[in-house]
């Protein structure tokens, strides 16, 4: 196997896309409970150009150069010690350890426990697109009180930027769990969100989108805010009696404001999420993925050799889906 490969990392915060640097390094070692992973895939999220920025300074990233991006789906080429349910040669998807990234490399070492089996129905695309976003629509769900038992009761929710990464994933599970769904999006999305199962679709840039406001005039049980930060005094008046809205771009703001309502007992709230992967959940929706139920919307595909064409795409904010960098 070979000792060295080609990677894209950057050595200082900022500088974007164009703080990115082509490099040759060392193959990582899989320590124990790890493995070593051929990327044929990975996919870019917010959160990895807002590392970049200095969001989680001084945090992360914990030192320089740094590889980034934690979505990825390959090959497995070697195993740490203590792992036993993954084969040699076996095709997979899964988070990288967020703390150290790594994912825009021709081989990354990945902890097994979010690690799942790649269905043969799923692309390496579409496989590396689905796990942070996924698992943050699946968490956000979660979160607003929604089980995936069969207990659900259709009650009526409201995505944000449903064209959006993680907004496209939590249409298709909130239809899963047999919702009425509102969602918002572009007018050059609609029909690409009506398609993944919206029930009514507003476009953000009018009136009655920037309001909320349902076609329909439904008042919402749950809200998954995937759009950018928008003000309490919106959510407020489109929401039932109990309706609850999780941010999963929260604030300080948001998180004060979160607390508040909590602590007086106000009946409508606000949660704010942070993905926090858990065993099991990434399977659960590669099953869906394998019985047709979920599918990743792809923006686009890159070489590894213009990884900034990607990263370029993924700050400008107007991704459709999912944006892919493959080997
Ligand atoms: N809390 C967590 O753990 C967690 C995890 C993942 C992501 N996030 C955060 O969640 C947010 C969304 O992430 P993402 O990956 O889904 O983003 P994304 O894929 O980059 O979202 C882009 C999409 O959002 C749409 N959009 C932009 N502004 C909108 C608005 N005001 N109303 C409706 N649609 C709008 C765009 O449509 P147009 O092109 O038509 O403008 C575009 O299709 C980001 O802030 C990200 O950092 C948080």
């Amino acid at each position: 196997m070979a000792k060295t490969m080609k990677a894209v990392q950057y050595d200082k915060y900022g500088g974007g896309a164009a703080g990115l640097k082509h490099v040759e390094v060392p193959v990582p070692s899989p320590k124990k409970d790890e493995m070593l992973i051929k990327v044929e895939a990975a996919s870019i999220n917010q959160v990895d150009w807002k590392i970049q920025k200095g969001m989680l300074r001084p945090f992360m990233p914990r030192k320089f150069p740094f590889i980034p991006v934690i979505d990825v789906a390959g090959e497995v080429q070697e195993l740490g010690l203590g792992v036993s349910n993954f084969k040699v040669g076996e095709k997979i998807l899964g988070l990288l350890d967020f703390t150290n990234g790594g994912g825009l490399a021709e081989y990354a070492v990945a902890p097994k426990a979010i690690i799942a089996k790649r269905p043969r129905n799923m692309s390496p695309a579409e496989a590396a697109g689905l796990p942070a976003a996924g698992l943050t629509a699946f968490q956000s769900l979660k979160s607003a009180g929604i089980k995936f038992d069969g207990t659900d009761k259709s009650s009526n929710i409201l995505i944000t930027a449903a064209s959006g990464g993680v907004g496209h994933f939590a249409v298709q599970l909130a239809k899963v769990a047999g919702l009425h769904v509102t969602a918002t999006c572009g007018a050059r999305n609609v029909e690409l969100v009506k398609n993944l199962g919206s029930d009514e679709v507003l476009d953000y840039k009018t009136p009655e989108g920037a309001a909320l406001k349902s076609p329909s005039g439904v008042k919402y049980d749950y809200v998954v805010h995937c759009a950018p930060t928008v003000p309490w005094s919106v959510f407020e008046p489109v929401l039932s009696d109990h309706g609850k809205v999780v941010d999963i771009t929260p604030t300080m703001t948001s998180i004060f404001s979160s607390f508040i309502k909590k602590v007086t007992f106000a009946k409508k709230k606000l949660v704010p999420l942070f993905l926090v992967p858990k065993e099991g959940e990434l399977e659960f929706l590669v099953n869906l993925a394998e019985e047709g139920k979920l599918k990743t919307v792809i923006d686009s595909k890159h070489p590894l050799s213009k990884a900034g064409d990607a990263w370029a795409k993924s700050i400008e904010g107007h991704a459709t889906g999912k944006i892919i960098v493959e080997n």
